[in-house]
C-alpha cells in the first residue's frame, strides 16, 4: 500500500473553532478509515501576539517544530504551508482569504464564506486566476450522514423532493451572554446575527437536498421571500429570520419545490437540549427523511416511507475511541472520550483535493457557495440589514 501523502496546514486565527478544527485535524485518519492522506500542522498565526499562537499550538498538540506567528501577513509567507484554514469572524474572511490567495496558498475558509456574494465572487475569481483550491468550510456537507441523505434522495426513495423544512436555532440568551454587544454573534462590526452564523446551516440543508441533488444542468436559483427580526440591543444584526424559497425544476423532475429555512438566536430547535424532534424534514411523495438536531452536527436520521416502514440510523462520530484519553468539542461542550467532532471530513476533502490538483470541494463548489451568499444578500435586502461598508466592500486590502 502506498504511504499516505502528507498535507501541511497553516491555521489562521486561534479562537474557538480553530481549536476544535485543529484537534480533529490531528486525530489519526485511520480511525475513520482514511489511509491515502495525513494532516500535519506546520504553522499558526494570531493577530494579537506570537505568544498566543505559540500557546495555541501547544494546546492542540501540534508538532514541536510548528511555527508561531504574531501576524497573518508574516504567516502567509511561510513556504512550508500547503493550505490555510481560516477561522476568523465572517467579517474578516474576505480580507484574510484574499491575503492567503495572493500569497499563493490553497484555502479552506470557515462559514459564512464572506459577508456578501460580491466578496465570494471576487475570491472565486482570484482562486481561479491563481489556480488555487478554495472551499467554504461547511463541514456538515462532508458528514457520511449527509452523503447518506443525499443518496436516499438521488436513488428516489422518497420520490422528487417537494418540500424541505430546515431549522437551526440556538436558544441563546443574547442580552446575558453578549451583554456588551461586542461578541461576534451580535456585533454588526463582525457581521453578527443569526442568518450568517446559524441560518447558513438551514440553507445548507435546503440546498444540499433540493438543489445539489439535481443534475447540474437543471439546477436553478430559487425565488426568495424573507422576514427578518432585528436584535434590539445592537439594532443591526438579525435575531430571528425566516426564509421561504421556491426552486424552479423541470416538470419531469417533480416541478417547483418549496423550502422554509428558519433560524434564531433566541429560541431553540428543540427546547432543553432535547433532540427528539426533527429539525430537518425532507419530504417527497414517497416519504420523508428526518434529521435530528443540531443541524450543523447531526448524528441521527429517520426515514419514514409511504408504506409505513421506518428506518432509523445513528451516525456516531469516529475518533481515537473510549480509553484513549483524547477529547474534543466546541466551546464548553466536550464530546465523549475519543469521539471526534466531525471537522476532519471537510479537512480530508480539502487535503485530497490539494493532492489531486482539484480546485473546489466535491459536495459544494464555489458556484453553490456564491448562490447561497446571493440568497443571504436578498434576505438581508428584504429585511433592511446592512453591515458597515468596510466589511461589505470588495476593496482589498482594507484595514479592519
Ligand atoms: N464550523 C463550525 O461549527 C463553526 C463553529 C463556530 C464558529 N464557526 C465560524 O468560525 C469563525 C470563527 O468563530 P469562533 O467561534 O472561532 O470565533 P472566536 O472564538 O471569536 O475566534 C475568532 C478568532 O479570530 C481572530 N480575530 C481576528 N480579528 C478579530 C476581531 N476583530 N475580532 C475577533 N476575533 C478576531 C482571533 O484570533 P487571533 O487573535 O488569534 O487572531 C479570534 O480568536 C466564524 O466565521 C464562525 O462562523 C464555525
Amino acid at each position: 500500500m502506498a504511504s499516505p501523502k502528507i498535507v501541511r496546514w497553516g491555521i489562521l486565527a486561534t479562537g474557538g473553532i480553530a481549536q476544535t478544527f485543529t484537534v480533529d485535524l490531528l486525530a489519526d485518519p485511520t480511525t475513520r478509515g482514511v489511509t491515502h492522506i495525513k494532516h500535519t500542522v506546520v504553522a499558526a498565526a494570531s493577530s494579537s501576539s506570537q505568544h498566543r499562537a505559540q500557546a495555541f499550538l501547544k494546546d492542540v498538540g501540534a508538532p514541536g517544530d510548528a511555527k508561531a506567528y504574531g501576524s497573518y501577513e508574516e504567516f502567509v509567507g511561510d513556504a512550508n504551508i500547503d493550505i490555510v484554514y481560516i477561522a476568523t469572524p465572517h467579517s474578516h474572511h474576505y480580507q484574510n482569504a484574499m491575503l492567503c490567495l495572493e500569497a499563493g496558498k490553497h484555502v479552506l475558509c470557515e462559514k459564512a464564506f464572506t459577508v456578501n456574494a460580491a466578496q465570494a465572487r471576487a475570491l472565486a475569481d482570484k482562486a481561479k486566476a491563481k489556480k488555487l483550491f478554495l472551499m467554504e468550510a461547511v463541514w456538515t456537507r462532508y458528514f457520511p450522514l449527509s452523503i447518506y441523505v443525499r443518496e436516499q434522495i438521488t436513488s428516489g426513495r422518497i420520490g422528487p423532493v417537494a418540500r424541505v423544512f430546515a431549522d437551526n436555532s440556538m436558544a441563546l440568551d443574547p442580552e446575558v451572554s453578549f451583554g456588551d454587544g461586542k461578541h461576534r454573534m451580535v456585533n454588526p462590526e463582525l457581521a453578527g446575527g443569526a442568518l450568517l452564523d446559524l441560518g447558513i446551516y438551514s440553507l445548507t440543508w435546503v440546498f444540499q437536498t433540493l438543489y445539489h441533488t439535481q443534475p447540474e444542468s437543471s439546477r436553478q436559483p430559487p425565488r426568495v421571500v424573507a422576514a427578518l427580526k432585528s436584535y434590539g440591543a445592537t439594532g443591526a444584526a438579525d435575531e430571528t429570520t425566516t426564509i421561504v424559497l421556491a426552486f424552479p425544476r423541470p416538470d419531469e423532475a417533480g416541478g417547483e419545490a418549496h423550502a422554509i429555512a428558519t433560524t434564531s438566536l433566541r429560541i431553540a430547535t428543540t427546547p432543553g437540549g432535547n433532540a427528539d424532534t426533527a429539525g430537518i424534514r425532507i419530504q417527497g411523495p414517497g416519504g420523508e427523511i428526518q434529521v435530528f438536531p443540531p443541524a450543523f452536527r447531526p448524528t441521527r436520521t429517520r426515514l419514514l416511507l409511504k408504506d409505513g416502514s421506518v428506518e432509523e440510523k445513528d451516525w456516531p462520530q469516529p475518533g481515537p475511541g473510549a480509553g484513549s484519553g483524547w477529547y474534543n468539542g466546541f466551546g464548553g461542550s466536550r464530546n465523549a472520550e475519543g469521539e471526534g467532532h466531525g471537522m476532519f471530513w471537510e479537512a480530508d476533502e480539502a487535503a485530497t483535493a490539494v493532492v489531486e490538483g482539484r480546485k473546489e470541494g466535491r459536495y459544494e463548489g464555489l458556484a453553490e457557495s456564491i448562490l447561497i451568499m446571493e440568497v443571504m444578500d436578498e434576505v438581508r435586502k428584504q429585511g433592511n440589514l446592512t453591515y458597515p461598508e468596510k466589511i461589505e466592500t470588495t476593496q482589498y486590502p482594507t484595514q479592519l
